[in-house]
């Protein structure tokens, strides 16, 4: 009977429709490093109850929990430098794959290599689902490292602060969990110019990847939060992403 009813076309364009409804907001979040994604995400997470699958934070996961991999992958990103896409991709394709990313999500620092976002397309075209949009976020050098090098991250939840900008209630103290604030190794500035200059070379080449898809909108980020992210809602309103 089933089979029968979806054996017409236009049965089964709706059902499509409805599917691709149910998978709604698939964003990527992309930007030079200290831009903001982690921050964005975390608020539209809140606001819409998806999850923002963070590579740097399963990363840094793995590195909590002490394992032989999490200690190569804790030299590797103290450096400033990349994860190898094979191992990179293997923990995204887990996480992606929970119930949770079902209804949406938001990627924030993945895909960063050309490889991966071929990797991320095909996986996309297998599970019927797509990205909806790449916001692609910008700002100058000079307050990305105002940003990177005076931001705090709480080590129990994750949330992000900053020692002027996005402070908390009670210093070193996460106002979400009470978790202690700490500052990642990576935010000293050898390590920060270390990852510019492989985002020009290697993340460069993604933005080309979904602009040739027209699937990218630029977002200006050298702001307030508090401007930012009431853009980053109209944008998604204006693409009719979000009601
Ligand atoms: P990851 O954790 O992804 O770090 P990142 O790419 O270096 O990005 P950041 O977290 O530094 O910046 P953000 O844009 O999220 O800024 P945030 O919101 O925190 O990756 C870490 C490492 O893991 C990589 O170097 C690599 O080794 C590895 N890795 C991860 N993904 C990988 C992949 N796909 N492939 C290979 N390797 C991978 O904001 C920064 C600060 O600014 C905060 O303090 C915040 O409070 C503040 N702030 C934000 N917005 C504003 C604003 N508008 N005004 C004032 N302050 C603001």
């Amino acid at each position: 009977m089933f089979f029968s009813i979806m054996q017409n076309p236009m049965i089964f364009k709706t059902f499509e429709l409805i599917v691709f409804q149910a998978s709604f907001l698939n964003l990527v979040f992309i930007g030079k490093q200290g831009v903001g994604k982690g921050t964005y995400a975390q608020r539209l997470k809140t606001e819409f109850g998806i999850p923002q699958i963070s590579t740097g934070d399963l990363l840094r996961e793995e590195i909590k929990s002490g394992s032989e991999l999490g200690k190569k992958l804790e030299a590797i990103m103290n450096s400033g430098s990349l994860v190898p896409d094979e191992i990179v991709i293997k923990m995204f394709e887990k996480r992606i794959q929970q119930g949770d990313a079902e209804k949406g999500f938001i990627l924030d620092g993945f895909p960063r290599t050309e490889n991966q976002a071929k990797t991320l397309d095909s996986l996309m075209k297998k599970t019927r689902k797509k990205i909806d949009l790449v916001l692609n976020f910008i700002a100058p050098d000079k307050v990305l490292l105002e940003r990177l090098t005076g931001r705090r991250q709480c080590r129990q939840c994750g949330t992000i602060y900053h020692i002027k900008n996005v402070r908390p209630k009670i210093d070193g103290i996460c106002d979400k969990c009470s978790g202690q604030l700490y500052q990642r190794d990576d935010d000293k500035e050898e390590a920060i110019r270390k990852r510019w200059g492989l985002y020009e070379k290697q993340t460069k080449p993604v933005l080309s990847f979904y602009k040739k898809q027209k699937k990218i909108v630029e977002i200006d980020a050298s702001k307030e939060v508090s401007e930012i992210y009431p853009n980053i809602i109209k944008t998604l309103k204006s693409k009719k992403i979000i009601g």
